[in-house]
């Protein structure tokens, strides 16, 4: 558990630790149910006197947070965690699919009455919680001319900087400071682009399946997608060749490492193909590079940025909700020059610029100089997740599943044998409080059907035991759908 205790501050340790719990409990990040620490196991892990973390149990016990399980250990009482602001139903999701991307990322995980088996975030205990911390220390004092200021609609000047040398090391040393910009996430990115490129009604090339919140952005815009089946190596090059030929689409959107939600990452021999095919048309192409730093292959593909030698046809877009955490919504994409002004114009009129706190605080994070070895750490400790993960999937749901190792990304994209719509069994785990995915969330809506066969859970959240038990209440959800 990581608990920072500041011991320098005039707040007891004591307080400390309730504030640390009763903010996890009332979120719902620590739910209803769930054992916290022996005494012992955490005073020795934070460094306090067992009768510090015992104090601090009671404290939360008098706050009805917590009760005792005669000797069994300290649970949080049921019943705490926000309200539920919507209630997860499937038939809203069958009337609109890509409805429920949205109840998976931004709504289960923070109810506490359901489990969701399929968070797309960093684990919480790799996160550099210390750093980050360290890096938000001095943020609030009247000399800060970032608090004090609107900010440059393109970025932080200093972030920027340090994201062009952040870029250099994924192979691209072209990029300097003024050649980025800072944006509120990916999808921020997305939206500038697929807003600036397109017109209302032009096609734009998907990869089929793909992440869910990209289709229903494309629904919004009025573009329709032009869904490209994907290979094991990435997306199939001869039918984006032939939608091309026809000038049905004006864009490609593509997801080459770690693409969500398969986790498949292209070969540099595909990129180097979707590059020629693209160029050949002229179409540009929006590299959503999300998971690029968190590859878990030994060798990783150079990005779609760092092939395109001239920088002409690849809009790239990243960001630090995969190893900072999505609460950061902070991000940056790097355009081919010419479109550069457009797109810092444009984004002036959205929101003047990004939150300059969050810039700050990144930046003020990037200079610690420990990115790298965090990034490091976690994609060891990412590998070693996956691998107990999938493990676990093929004990657990045994031939009912078959589950595809991914290269990158958080995702495990399980194809479900027996011919049980996964909406169905998904239906079925939620009324005994587990959610996974139904694929159908990642197709178009004219061909969910297809994504049916599918359902996405995630290797980094929950943690294993309750991974574990979510996973017995699918199989059984399985197992109640056959015999209906
Ligand atoms: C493929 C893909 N792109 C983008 C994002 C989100 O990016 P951001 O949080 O930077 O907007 C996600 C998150 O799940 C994702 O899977």
């Amino acid at each position: 558990m990581n608990i920072f205790l500041d011991r320098t501050s005039p707040v007891a340790l004591r307080d400390q630790i309730v504030a640390y719990f009763e903010t996890q409990i009332s979120l719902g990040v620590f739910p209803g149910g769930m054992r916290l620490p022996s005494v012992r196991t955490l005073a020795s892990q934070i460094r306090v006197n067992p009768s510090t973390v015992r104090e601090a149990y009671a404290e939360l016990a008098c706050h009805d947070m917590v009760e005792g399980q005669g000797g069994r250990g300290t649970f949080v009482r049921m019943g705490h965690g926000p309200a539920a602001p919507l209630a997860i139903d499937l038939d809203v999701a069958r009337e609109d699919p890509h409805r429920s991307i949205v109840y998976t990322t931004m709504v289960a995980p923070g109810r506490t009455d359901i489990m969701s088996l399929d968070q797309q975030v960093p684990a919480p205990h790799l996160l550099p919680f210390v750093d980050l911390d360290l890096a938000t220390r001095h943020i609030w004092n009247p000399n800060n001319q970032a608090l004090h200021h609107f900010g440059d609609p393109q970025g932080l000047f200093a972030l920027r900087e340090r994201l062009a040398r952040l870029v250099a090391w994924r192979g691209v040393t072209r990029v300097r400071a003024d050649d980025l910009l800072v944006t509120s996430g990916v999808v921020q990115g997305l939206f500038l682009c697929l807003s600036l490129l397109c017109r209302k009604g032009d096609g734009v090339i998907v990869e089929s399946p793909t992440w869910g919140v990209a289709l229903s952005m494309l629904d919004h815009l009025g573009l329709v997608a032009r869904p490209v089946p994907l290979t094991p190596e990435g997306m199939d090059i001869d039918e984006v060749d032939r939608i091309l030929k026809r000038r049905r689409a004006r864009a490609i959107v593509t997801v080459p490492c770690g693409h969500n939600p398969t986790g498949v990452s292209s070969s540099v021999e595909q990129r180097t193909a979707l590059l020629d095919v693209a160029r050949r048309h002229g179409v540009p192409i929006i590299e959503d590079d999300i998971y690029g730093l968190l590859g878990l292959s030994e060798e990783e593909a150079p990005s779609l940025l760092a092939l395109d030698d001239e920088r002409a046809i690849v809009f790239s877009l990243t960001g630090v909700s995969k190893s900072l955490g999505p609460a950061f919504r902070l991000g940056w994409m790097v355009p081919p020059p010419r479109f550069l002004d457009r797109f810092i114009a444009t984004k002036q009129n959205l929101d003047l610029h990004t939150n300059h706190i969050v810039q700050y605080i990144l930046e003020r994070y990037l200079a610690l100089d420990r990115f790298d070895a965090h990034l490091r750490r976690t994609r060891g400790a990412y590998k070693e997740m996956r691998d107990a993960r999938i493990g676990a999937v093929r004990d657990v749901l045994g031939d009912r599943a078959e589950v595809y190792e991914p290269a990158g990304g958080f995702a495990l994209w399980v194809r479900l044998n027996g011919g049980m719509p996964a909406r169905e069994i998904v239906s079925r785990s939620l009324r005994d409080g587990v959610y996974a995915t139904p694929g159908a969330c990642f197709f178009p809506v004219d061909k969910e059907e297809e994504g049916d066969r599918f359902l996405r859970l995630s290797f980094t959240l929950p943690e294993e035991d309750r991974f574990l038990s979510g996973l017995r209440v699918l199989a059984k959800a399985m197992r109640s759908a056959a015999a209906a």
